[in-house]
């Protein structure tokens, strides 16, 4: 079967580290058909909208979406509707991706980049699923208004709706067994059962689908203990299920343990499997156009794009270890680069992952 991509590369850094990750799904030897298309600042200078109707087109009637970053200052001053980070929420809805990925692994070659001690997270590898769609960033209602109960009465006050439909919390609590039977069979649901209804809501239909799973460890923890917890002793995690808001700051907590963004991929999944892959930074205008970014969360992006939509766990497995091997040999771009090893270029990177994909 030919796998269909749609690369919508974007902006700043965008289309330099897209291009590495390319080479590197060319040359695995499988069957991709690959079309590109303007997304974010690029497609809104070419067409006035930062996700145009031709490039959600494409990106429905592909199997995966690789995604590079959107994003500059010079859009600073748009309105919010024409801004490039739209185009990731317009994305999100119109595929109705409501799974968020977000593997944390630190490489033992680069555990000093991290703020912790080598050995509370040297090796770690984690990941957070993050229920995208629901949750009190989409509730209604929602607003300003004149409350009318409390000590409060006739003041001004603003307020959410945090909620979770039963089938929401279904579909990710599968996806969350599934993912971690996928490794090392530990799924841990983090929510606030203690003092939110949702929550307790939560948890008691994760525990209801765990039924289904007997042989994934399941387990429950506040999200106020999970915080505590990724920074004491991030390795006792392997999975970690939890809804937006909960999911926002935990994937963004975990990130930071591992002190390399440009490491690090992710996805977003719909319920067809259907997926969009992209590293976790963003367009770093800073060093756009001096061909010194970091291709490798892109790289990684694009394996598990190979592993989550497309089916290829081996070519997925192939990135990943050509990855390992070409930090075995020392090789850094600038953000990684410490004394002792290689300092080189994104192309340069490329060259490299693909030699090394080649030997395995
Ligand atoms: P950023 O992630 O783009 O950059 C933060 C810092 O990390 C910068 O110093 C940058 O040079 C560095 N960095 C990021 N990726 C790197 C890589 N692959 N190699 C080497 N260094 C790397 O975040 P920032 O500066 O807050 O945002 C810049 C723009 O990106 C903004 O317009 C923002 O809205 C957008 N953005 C887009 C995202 C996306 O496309 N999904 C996600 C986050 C931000
Ligand atoms: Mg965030």
């Amino acid at each position: 079967m030919t796998h269909k991509i749609a690369v919508l590369a974007g902006d700043g850094i965008g289309p330099e580290i897209v291009e590495q990750a390319l080479r590197v799904l060319h040359a695995l030897g499988l069957s991709i058909q690959v079309e590109q298309a303007l997304v974010g600042g690029a497609a809104y200078d070419e067409h006035g909208h930062p996700l145009p109707a031709q490039t959600l087109e494409l990106a429905k009637s592909s199997h995966a979406i690789l995604f590079g970053a959107v994003g500059d200052w010079k859009y600073d001053k748009l309105p919010r509707e024409h801004r490039p980070e739209q185009a990731i929420l317009g994305l999100r809805k119109a595929l109705g991706l409501f799974a968020n990925l977000r593997p944390a692994i630190l490489y033992p070659e680069l555990a000093n980049a991290s703020s912790l001690k080598p050995e509370v997270v040297a090796g770690l590898d984690i990941l957070i699923l993050r229920e995208l769609t629901g949750d009190i960033y989409f509730g209604q209602p929602r607003g300003v208004r004149t409350a009318v109960d409390g000590s409060f009465i006739g003041e001004r006050e603003g307020f959410d709706t945090m909620r979770y439909a039963e089938t929401e919390i279904r579909r990710i609590a599968h996806l969350g067994f599934q993912t971690a039977k996928k490794r090392r069979s530990k799924l841990c649901s983090v929510d606030k059962a203690n003092v939110l209804e949702t929550s307790q809501f939560w948890r008691d239909i994760v525990i209801d689908v765990a039924k289904d799973y007997p042989e994934v460890e399941l387990s429950h923890m506040y999200v106020d203990n999970a915080a505590m917890q990724l920074v004491r002793a991030p390795k006792e995690f392997d999975v970690i299920v939890t809804g937006n808001l909960f999911g926002d700051i935990l994937s963004d907590e975990a990130a930071m343990l591992t002190g390399s963004i440009g490491m690090l991929p992710s996805a977003s999944l719909n319920e067809s499997g259907q997926g969009l892959y992209e590293p976790s930074h963003g367009s770093a205008p800073d060093i756009a156009g001096q061909g010194i970014a970091n291709p490798l969360a892109t790289m990684l992006s694009a394996a598990m794009m190979l592993r989550y939509s497309l089916n290829e766990d081996g070519a997925a497995d192939r990135i990943e270890s050509a990855v390992r091997q070409v930090l075995a040999q020392g090789l850094r771009t600038a953000d990684i680069f410490e004394a002792g090893t290689t300092k080189v270029s994104t192309a340069q990177m490329g060259d490299a992952v693909l030699q090394a994909l080649s030997k395995v």
